[in-house]
């Protein structure tokens, strides 16, 4: 797929977002229609969700499409741990050179985390894609999403964004 594939195909994710999720306030809802649009458009996914922060340095799972993810992460764990301590993208082209990723599905190769922070810049989530082919995100991944991470926060429920 090239760069101007991947950008078309961002855009027509968050123009659906807003058709869909307009008028809703509800974090369930606003991050299973994300992870399904998502992961229908994005055929290099192989795993497509939310970790949500339920407790201080804690991750647990939230919507997603994909096999079974793992339930709890600590903050010092893996790269959605790392996405989360640090609030910042992380995009992993291999997860075998990654220290302490976790293996929740064996044939995962690469992926990517995206923080999810409120209006007041408190961390509520990470959006996480992991793909089976090495390498499958680049810097169009790392932008739609964030893109997609920002406008997000429009549909979350008690003054999000
Ligand atoms: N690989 C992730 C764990 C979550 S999943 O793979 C669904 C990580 O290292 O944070």
């Amino acid at each position: 797929m090239d760069k101007l594939d991947k950008r078309a195909l961002y855009d027509g994710v968050l123009r659906d977002l807003d058709a869909v999720l307009a008028g809703i306030a509800d974090d369930v809802t606003a991050m299973a229609t994300c992870a399904c649009l998502l992961h229908e458009r994005l055929t290099y996914a192989s795993w497509t969700g939310f970790y949500r922060v339920v407790a201080p340095e804690l991750l647990r799972v939230g919507p997603y499409q994909g096999p079974l993810g793992c339930l709890e992460i600590p903050f010092d764990r893996g790269v959605c741990g790392a996405a989360a301590r640090s609030r910042s993208t992380q995009l992993v082209p291999d997860v075998h050179g990654f220290p302490g990723h976790i293996a929740c599905d064996a044939a995962a190769r690469s992926e990517i985390v995206v923080p999810i922070c409120d209006g007041a810049g408190e961390l509520i989530a990470v959006l996480d894609v992991d793909s089976h082919q090495p390498a499958a995100f680049d810097e169009d991944d790392r932008a739609g999403l964030e893109r997609i991470a920002g406008r997000l926060c429009a549909y979350l429920a008690s003054g999000h964004g």
